[in-house]
């Protein structure tokens, strides 16, 4: 794909009878998409502006209980937590959003050091940052732009012998197929030794909870879907019709995933970089996978990548938890 000759007008005007080379990590993936069946594509391309502002909004949904739940657990057993990890901690945060859960955690530790939050969107960590740095002067902030699921490298630790602890909410480990999840941990494990993770799952529940979670009323979730097409549309000049396609999600039950799909209303073509896309009616663009866990394969899972597994804190109604996750040692 990357290669092809094609004769075309690209979708932005330009002739080409040379290989139009993907302008984008966007443009690469989602051409890749388009080209294989079954269609699909990373989650990580829902978070333009327009698709962080949505995802914020599915946060406070009434349907979407995860974040409400985990925030819950966090406040009502953030002390034991705080023990688990220690004095003089540096914290370090994979795909930090707004900062907000980890304040809950740094207000509980014993004089935390250092905390390096880790985003691919560089604009909205820094202005994050800032206001993080500013309530808490002492502690020394450094946001790292980087893609975690890739190599990167931490700044070395503030203080001789200090204990790096990492800091992993909102279930995001289940947007990550089993493989994915597997060598993040292992990464995560080997980058954090001598320390630990904290580690926020969702776990697996009545099949009508999960669906109406990702079916919202307001149709928020659906938005949030559709804006990837209107996201290509407004990067990539693509030309995807976004009336023509539905917002689709459903729990896979023998997966432990509910899936999220954009599925073709008609029978359609889409252009994108000078290449044209047939779509069948009910085809389907695949967005996203979200596992969920039971306590004890997340459990499994981190032994696997060289965990030890510690406490695990999950609410009344068994619908998330967080894993106190011992990495080795040095
Ligand atoms: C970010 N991630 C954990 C969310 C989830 O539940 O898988 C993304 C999301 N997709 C639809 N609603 C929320």
């Amino acid at each position: 794909m990357l290669n092809t000759t094609v004769a075309a007008v690209r979708a932005d005007g330009a002739l080409g009878s040379q290989p139009l080379a993907p302008r984008s990590g966007f443009e690469h993936d989602l051409l890749a998409a388009l080209g294989q069946r079954p269609r699909t594509i990373s989650p990580k391309y829902f978070y333009d502006a327009a698709g962080s502002a949505l995802f914020d909004a599915i946060c406070d949904l009434p349907e979407y209980y995860p974040t409400r739940t985990e925030l819950g657990i966090l406040r009502r057993h953030v002390p034991e937590m705080a023990e688990c990890i220690g004095p003089h901690a540096e914290i370090v945060e994979f795909g930090a959003g707004s900062l907000q859960k980890v304040r809950l955690l740094l207000d509980a530790l014993d004089q935390p050091v250092a905390y390096v939050p880790i985003d691919i969107s560089g604009e909205h960590l820094f202005s994050a940052a800032r206001t993080l740095q500013r309530d808490y002067p002492r502690l020394h902030t450094t946001p790292l732009v980087a893609d975690y699921t890739r190599a990167f490298q931490l700044p070395p630790l503030r203080r001789q012998g200090g204990r790096r602890v990492g800091f992993f909410p909102g279930s995001t480990l289940g947007n990550f197929s089993p493989a994915q999840a597997l060598d993040f941990l292992r990464m995560a494990a080997d980058k954090l030794q001598g320390g630990g993770l904290l580690l926020g799952v969702d776990l697996i529940k009545s099949p009508a909870v999960l669906h109406a979670a990702y079916n919202d009323a307001a149709g928020v979730t659906a938005a949030f879907n559709l804006n990837l097409l209107a996201r290509a549309n407004r990067e990539l000049g693509a030309r995807f019709d976004p009336n023509q396609f539905a917002h689709s999600a459903f729990y896979n039950a023998p997966l432990h995933r509910i899936e999220m799909h954009l599925m073709s209303l008609s029978r359609q073509s889409v252009t994108l970089a000078g290449q044209t896309f047939e779509f069948a009616a009910g085809e389907t663009l695949h967005t996203e996978n979200s596992y969920k866990f039971t306590v004890d394969s997340l459990r499994a899972l981190a032994r696997q990548a060289g965990f030890t597994p510690g406490p695990v804190w999950t609410d009344p109604d068994h619908l998330f938890s967080l894993h106190w996750l011992q990495s080795p040692s040095h």
